[in-house]
């Protein structure tokens, strides 16, 4: 089938069909409104293609989720997260002399300007590290030239700038919240363990960094990498479409993860689970709540718009938890009580009728916190993964021969004409 007809008012119209390297079509709807007058009603765009895209591909019934084509189980733990950056950015994993220079051009790159730490004088010591995240992703501009869109060497710079400074920027909101001083980027260090030196380091000399948790943040960061049109990356190529700089567009990225319904719920799990532990570990009363309509509790890290199959980030996360806890020598009683929760939803027609499992922000969160990395840190951690993701679609998508801004339609149901009355 290579069309579909329409037949509106009488009026019958054929509507090409685009068809994916894995079998998905769409109806390609872009002569609808000129031919029929007409446009589609989606909100929340769960019936809607945006784009083409080479980078990612999900199956959401099969719970398949591949970079470049690449299975993520064959990339989480196997190679570093700078690769698979690399694999989502640039299409191809990189070969030895790449992966040396593009580690080099990191580490070199990793400073702010000075001038950008006086910023973090300016926020409340409270302020939340997603606030200062995606505030100071933006004021990154201020200090880097203007990046032509058909400039590629710049915009290289630029994407090598962005994945450096960011995880800096992260790791001073984390020590500016516990009133820390900053710890300077190693330019020895590779990337993850130079964050953890700039997170958990007592001084600029000491190089703190358990190879437990190297090995434990390159793997979810890498989990967390990408994940093809979810809300922060369509909200990156939405505000990238207008030409805007690439920061400010990477901003608007944070701030749309920092939402509990996306990002923001790996928090929110946490918080979750801590309610549930002190009101008796009675989780049972939880999914009950869940359930109930007249209740706005949502079961946190269940239930996904793409994925009706258990997510497969989260069954590595969930191993992984039990592998950073044993070897850390943490019992902590918040992964009982959502290995509890877990298996009684798996369990309920509720959840299983409407094919919610636990997606990739149920257990994160565990890990985080055996790491000692706080809970209002932990979307910080999400973006810090992403990133990779933000840019590689932002890229593609000024690189697309069909691009152009973004603006949908709407259907207005508001007053029809109407006139001022004479005063
Ligand atoms: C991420 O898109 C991505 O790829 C995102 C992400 C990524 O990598 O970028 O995977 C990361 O954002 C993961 C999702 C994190 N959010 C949460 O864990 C928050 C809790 N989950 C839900 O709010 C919800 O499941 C969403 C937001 C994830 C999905 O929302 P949808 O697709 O709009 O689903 P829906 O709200 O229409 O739910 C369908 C039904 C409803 O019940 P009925 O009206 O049919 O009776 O399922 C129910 C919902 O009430 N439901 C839940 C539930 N999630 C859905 N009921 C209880 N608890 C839940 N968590």
């Amino acid at each position: 089938m290579s069309s579909v007809k329409l037949i509106i008012d009488k009026k019958e119209i054929k509507l090409p069909l685009i068809k994916g390297t894995e079998s998905e079509s769409g109806i390609d709807i872009r002569m609808l409104r000129k031919e029929t007058g007409c446009i589609t009603f989606d909100p929340g765009y769960a019936n809607t293609g945006s784009c083409t895209s080479k980078i990612t591909f999900i199956d959401g019934e099969k719970g398949i989720l591949r970079y470049r084509g690449y299975p993520i189980e064959d990339l989480a733990g196997k190679v570093k997260f700078t690769d698979v950056a690399y694999l989502l950015i640039y299409g191809h994993m990189p070969n030895k002399d790449i992966k040396a220079t593009f580690s080099k051009r990191l580490r070199q790159n990793a400073n702010i300007h000075e001038d950008m730490k006086r910023f973090f004088d300016g926020f409340p010591l409270n302020a939340h590290p997603m606030a200062t995240l995606s505030s100071m992703a933006t004021a990154l501009s201020a200090f880097t030239p203007e990046t032509a869109h058909d400039d590629n060497e710049a915009i290289d710079d630029t994407i090598i700038k962005i994945l450096a400074k960011v995880k800096t920027i992260a790791a001073y909101s984390y020590r500016k919240y516990h009133g820390l001083p900053f710890i300077y980027p190693n330019p020895e260090l590779n990337y993850v363990e130079n964050f953890l030196h700039m997170m958990f380091s007592d001084s600029q000399e000491n190089f703190y960094a358990d190879p437990v948790l190297i090995e434990a943040l390159d793997l979810l960061l890498i989990l967390h990498a990408d994940h093809e049109q979810n809300c922060s990356t369509s909200t990156v190529r939405m505000a990238g479409s207008s030409l805007s700089n690439v920061f400010g567009a990477i901003s608007s990225g944070i701030a749309a993860l920092w939402g509990p319904l996306h990002g923001g719920a790996n928090q929110a799990v946490l918080e979750m689970l801590k309610k549930i532990r002190e009101d008796d570990a009675d989780y049972k009363k939880y999914i009950q709540l869940a359930k109930d309509k007249n209740s706005s509790f949502r079961l946190m890290g269940f239930g996904h718009r793409v994925y009706k199959n258990y997510d497969p980030r989260a069954k590595i996360i969930k191993v992984i938890a039990d592998k950073v806890l044993t070897k850390l020598k943490i019992n902590d009683p918040l992964l009982d009580i959502a290995k509890e929760l877990e298996e009684a939803a798996l369990n309920d027609d509720y959840f299983i009728s409407r094919k919610l499992y636990p997606n990739v922000d149920f257990y994160s969160g565990i890990i985080y916190r055996a790491m000692g990395i706080p809970a209002n840190m932990f979307t910080v951690m999400f973006a810090l993964g992403r990133l990779p993701g933000w840019l590689a679609h932002w890229k593609e998508m000024i690189n697309s021969e069909d691009f152009r801004i973004s603006r949908p339609r709407q259907i207005y149901i508001g007053a029809q004409k109407t006139h001022l009355k004479n005063k």
